[in-house]
């Protein structure tokens, strides 16, 4: 067995936010009330699923909404099943771009105004509403000073009847793609306010001939889109490549709400200018915990795992776990050329219905030598403790149905040389030390 150690390893580098106690500077308020206290917090990390005409049951803009619901607030933030964000707060990377948890801080007064009965303090701290673009526009195409993404990609219309159990929209689109192009940003947005209502997430997956790629024959996850993440800008230097005959095959997650509503996805892609290429090109990865043949007996929990050498020096660029219903954890470990390991990520709580790709945030994205291998470590729970779990007593194999299983990482790596590694890792050394 190797010892585990998460302390610094001369050459896999972390940066400085590794399992630091978040922004110890904020401090939990005496005596907390909804007015001035807990609507930031909501605003901030409930709002973008909990408003009207958004995915999510019910809105959590104002203490009358809000209210009755204060005892499931408490157990869904405890058991930190709200926000939905299954990274474990106690171990590897703790700084994403694409966060949506609360920090412990929140945490701490959200319950603690819970267990003082909730007060709805004084009117006058109530913080301004906070304004939800609900113009439909696209936000990345001002940045650009554009009018529109360089190009849109629909997906099918989609008829979600009143009542129904929840759908996948698996249906393909061709991208029209007639030259190689770099990509710099994308964004994803159900095409009107009501088809926010139903359209619990989407992942875009490409397909494409390419003798580039590490794994050519599969089709690879190029955007994933959740309720309250519209865009991804790719790292400065970095851009996914698109190639004629390119086709886009979507995996979106409906839900019904009591009303029959019809919806699209669309999806808008921006481009780097023509002969503008970037540095590096961001290669998406299939590491596998099994792949195959898995082996789930009825009613026991079961764990796989799968090795993968990285070829160069690396930037690890972002991590999403796919499970099925049965997932319950997942981990990706270094182990460096020299035998230590690091984690990296660890999902502890896998949640099927929310399909993250926890992208890590420019100061932290791992830095890997060549020759450290990515260790995935999956665990299914086919037991009755597991809430999704349909049938504990069916015997499990590997499968493409959500009643089979699955068990892989996506992981986003850019590769690089020699001296730009190096460059890279004194650059983080140097920004460590001036953060602390
Ligand atoms: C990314 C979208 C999203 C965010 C962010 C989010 N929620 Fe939710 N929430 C949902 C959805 C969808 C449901 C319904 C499905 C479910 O119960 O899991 C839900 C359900 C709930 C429920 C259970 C309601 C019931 O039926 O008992 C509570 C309580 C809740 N959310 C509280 C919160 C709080 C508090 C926050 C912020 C601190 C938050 N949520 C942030 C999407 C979100």
């Amino acid at each position: 067995m190797f010892e585990v150690r998460s302390s610094a390893i001369a050459a896999i580098v972390l940066g400085a936010a590794l399992a630091l106690p978040a922004a110890a500077s904020a401090e939990v308020p005496k005596n907390p009330t909804f007015a001035k206290d807990i609507a930031p917090i909501f605003q901030d990390k409930c709002e973008a699923c909990h408003r009207p005409d958004s995915i999510a049951p019910m809105s959590l803009k104002t203490f009358a909404e809000v209210r009755p619901w204060v005892r499931s607030i408490k157990s869904r933030v405890e058991n930190r099943t709200m926000p939905p964000w299954s990274i474990d707060k106690s171990v590897g990377v703790q700084k994403f771009r694409n966060d949506r948890s609360l920090s412990d801080e929140q945490f701490a007064t959200v319950v603690k105004w819970i267990d003082a009965g909730a007060p709805q303090g004084d009117v006058q701290d109530m913080p301004a509403p906070k304004a939800w673009p609900e113009d439909q526009g696209w936000n990345f195409a001002a940045m650009f000073g554009q009018k529109e993404p360089d190009l849109i990609v629909k997906s099918e219309a989609f008829t979600m009847p009143a009542v129904s159990q929840d759908a996948w929209d698996k249906r393909l689109t061709d991208a029209g793609i007639t030259e190689p192009r770099w990509v710099r940003a994308i964004e994803i947005r159900p095409n009107t306010v009501k088809g926010r209502r139903i359209t619990h997430h989407a992942i875009a997956y490409l397909e494409q001939e390419d003798p580039g790629a590490q794994q050519s024959f599969l089709p690879t996850p190029f955007m994933e889109w959740a309720v309250g993440k519209q865009g991804e800008l790719q790292r400065p230097g970095t851009g996914k490549l698109l190639l004629p005959g390119a086709k886009f095959h979507w995996d979106i997650h409906y839900s019904a709400t009591g009303e029959e509503i019809t919806s699209q996805v669309e999806m808008g892609i921006y481009f780097y200018p023509k002969g503008q290429e970037p540095k590096y090109r961001t290669s998406l990865s299939l590491v596998p915990a099994a792949l195959g043949t898995m082996d789930i007996r009825p009613n026991t929990l079961s764990m796989s795992e799968g090795f993968f050498t990285l070829r160069d020096n690396a930037r690890i660029e972002s991590f999403q776990p796919h499970m099925h219903l049965r997932g319950k954890a997942m981990q990706v470990t270094a182990l460096s050329p020299t035998g230590q390991q690091t984690v990296i990520s660890y999902v502890s709580s896998f949640d099927f219905n929310w399909m993250t790709s926890y992208q890590y945030a420019d100061d932290v994205a791992p830095l890997l030598p060549k020759g450290t291998i990515l260790k995935v470590t999956a665990w299914h729970d086919n037991t009755s403790a597991k809430k999704s779990n349909p049938d504990p007593n069916q015997w499990v194999g590997w499968g493409d149905r959500t009643v089979d299983e699955m068990a892989h990482a996506w992981i986003n790596i850019v590769y690089m040389n020699d001296a730009d590694f190096k460059a890279e890792v004194e650059a983080r050394k140097s920004a460590g030390s001036t953060q602390q």
